[in-house]
């Protein structure tokens, strides 16, 4: 719909950054986010591992990220925040990180197969949810991670739809069933959700999981993969 802004249109990294880091409310909500999201990969990445980041923004997470694996591939839409973020990394001297553009749900240029893919606040933004997980899940080796957010269908998870319709940006909102299912449904073995936030309903769903063995046409049959989900 031509009043919403194209998902690589309209970031401004130094205001992003302004407000997760300078207003109260950003620094606490991003606080949550970033414990969870840690708390879900931390288990998961190895030294040796080369992981796909999508929607890496200012690289919040991806220096995180770089310290922890051999080789992170970062995948944006917007060539703003690419290039904030690829002057963060070499002001930092991290050296292990591409940066590329590109826009899910894809199709993508990519080197992987990847052992993880990140994606923490993308989907938010993508009209077709489920190609997108599909193409992440495609991405990955058999068995590698993934890590994803999805926003909350929360009061606090309508407060900030609201905010993000002033941007003219529409955001879809799920349960934790939903945002587990449609996980589940492109492949991958959910094991772990978090709600991250100001509330008890948070506003961001954090989900993780391995893919399935031979996932796609097995996993999208409903094939049940998920074990002890917190939620
Ligand atoms: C809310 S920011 C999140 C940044 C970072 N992951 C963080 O948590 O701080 C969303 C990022 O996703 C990117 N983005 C939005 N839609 C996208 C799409 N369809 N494909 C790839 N990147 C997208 C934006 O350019 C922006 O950098």
């Amino acid at each position: 719909m031509p009043w919403y802004q194209a998902n690589d249109a309209g970031w401004n990294p130094r205001w992003y950054e302004w407000y997760f880091q300078r207003v109260p409310v950003g620094a606490a909500i991003r606080a949550r986010e970033t414990a969870a999201v840690h708390a879900l990969v931390a288990p998961l990445i190895r030294a040796g591992q080369h992981v796909l980041e999508v929607g890496p923004g200012t690289g919040h997470y991806t220096t995180w990220l770089a310290a922890r694996c051999r080789q992170v591939t970062t995948l944006d839409a917007s060539p703003e925040m690419l290039g904030y973020l690829a002057a963060r990394l070499r002001r930092a001297g991290v050296t292990n990180v591409e940066v590329r553009r590109g826009r899910l749900p894809g199709p993508l240029e990519l080197d992987g197969p990847y052992d993880g893919v990140l994606a923490v606040g993308v989907l938010n933004y993508v009209d077709d949810l489920d190609a997108a997980l599909s193409t992440l899940v495609a991405a990955l080796c058999p068995g590698g991670w993934a890590v994803v957010t999805m926003p909350s269908r929360s009061l606090e998870g309508r407060i900030y739809q609201l905010f993000e319709l002033f941007g003219r940006r529409r955001i879809g909102l799920y349960t934790v069933d939903e945002a587990r299912d449609r996980l589940q449904r492109a492949g991958v073995a959910v094991h772990r959700v978090e709600v991250a936030g100001l509330s008890r309903g948070g506003v961001t769903l954090v989900l993780g999981g391995r893919r399935i063995e031979g996932s796609g046409s097995e996993a999208r049959r409903g094939r049940p993969g998920s074990v002890g989900v917190t939620d």
